[in-house]
């Protein structure tokens, strides 16, 4: 089975890569200097030479906060780049998931978000993403939509890693009013491999039940022995360029459920830490 990757030097890319190639894939990592998913020539050229049975589609405008003023690049990015790569996936047959996110949300539920609920983002990444999924959806038959949230995974900038590095601080305060699913990127690799096996269509593939940024620290602490003088505060404490939703934790239907608790896989996440 062959699998192209888009975005394989980012934080997801680099931990799927090798998980599928072990599992027998025959994989071709592709970036920005390989595969510039906004140029569709070279898009075409290289996916067609290639022919995958399936793309991975993980290359993104990732910058919640700088896409506020960057409109042109997030929209050309993960818009036109979806488009892109879902045109030549529907031309040579290929399977394609495209990873998106719970920032198609506006976060003003109060349950879970399932994966048939309206998106309403509001913020300007939020925004592209869900752009892209229906552009997935419009020009590619054969097609997943995983939505993910709060990741994070060893070869990237993330919660997990920038909480430890501030372990020394005498007081360190993280937003309790924004609740979400803490997802490290293993466990949305598992769960892609699973919903490969099941039919097209959209899923929410985050670490299962949910937490605030702050009971996430308060976890990431406690898991990894460390006393902190954590202090809860709010989002308006921290002003940021992009809105975030207050609530957007996400789950499947009650039968499917594609991961585990979101404690259990930050256990494995802080065990694996240093042998990376
Ligand atoms: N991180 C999260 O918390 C989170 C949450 C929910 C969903 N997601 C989604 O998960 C996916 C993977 O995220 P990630 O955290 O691994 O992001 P990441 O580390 O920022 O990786 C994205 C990759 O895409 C590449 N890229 C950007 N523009 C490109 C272009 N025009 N052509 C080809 N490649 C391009 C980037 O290359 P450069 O570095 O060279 O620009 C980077 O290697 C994304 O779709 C993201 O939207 C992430």
């Amino acid at each position: 089975m062959k699998m192209l990757v888009t975005g394989a030097n980012g934080m997801l890319g680099q931990d799927l890569c090798p998980y599928f190639e072990k599992k027998g894939y025959e994989i071709l990592r592709t970036d920005y200097d390989t595969l510039d998913i906004c140029n569709e020539e070279m898009t075409k050229k290289v996916v067609s030479n290639y022919k995958p049975d399936i793309i991975i589609h993980c290359a993104a405008y990732t910058n919640v906060d700088k896409a506020e003023d960057d409109i042109e690049n997030a929209h050309k990015i993960n818009v036109i780049g979806a488009k892109n790569v879902a045109k030549i996936a529907k031309e040579i047959n290929a399977v394609m998931v495209y990873i998106s996110t719970d920032y198609v949300f506006d976060g003003t539920k109060n349950s879970p978000y399932l994966p048939d609920d309206k998106p309403n983002p509001i913020n300007v990444y939020g925004k592209t993403k869900y752009e892209g999924e229906l552009e997935v959806q419009k020009y590619c038959e054969k097609f997943y939509i995983a939505r993910t949230s709060w990741l994070y995974g060893h070869k990237g900038r993330n919660f997990v890693e920038t909480m430890i590095s501030l372990k020394d601080k005498d007081e360190l305060k993280v937003v309790n009013d924004q609740k979400g699913c803490p997802t490290w990127t293993m466990e949305l690799i598992y769960g892609i491999e699973k919903i490969l096996k099941m039919p097209y269509g959209i899923y929410h593939v985050c670490g299962s039940n949910s937490a605030t940024w702050y009971e996430f620290a308060l976890e990431i602490f406690k898991q990894s022995d460390l006393k902190v003088n954590l202090v809860p505060c709010l989002t308006d404490d921290f002003p940021r360029k992009a809105k975030r939703p207050f609530y957007s934790v996400m789950k499947n239907s009650k039968e499917l459920n594609l991961t585990r608790d979101w404690k259990l896989a930050l256990s494995d996440y802080l065990k694996l830490r240093g042998d990376n």
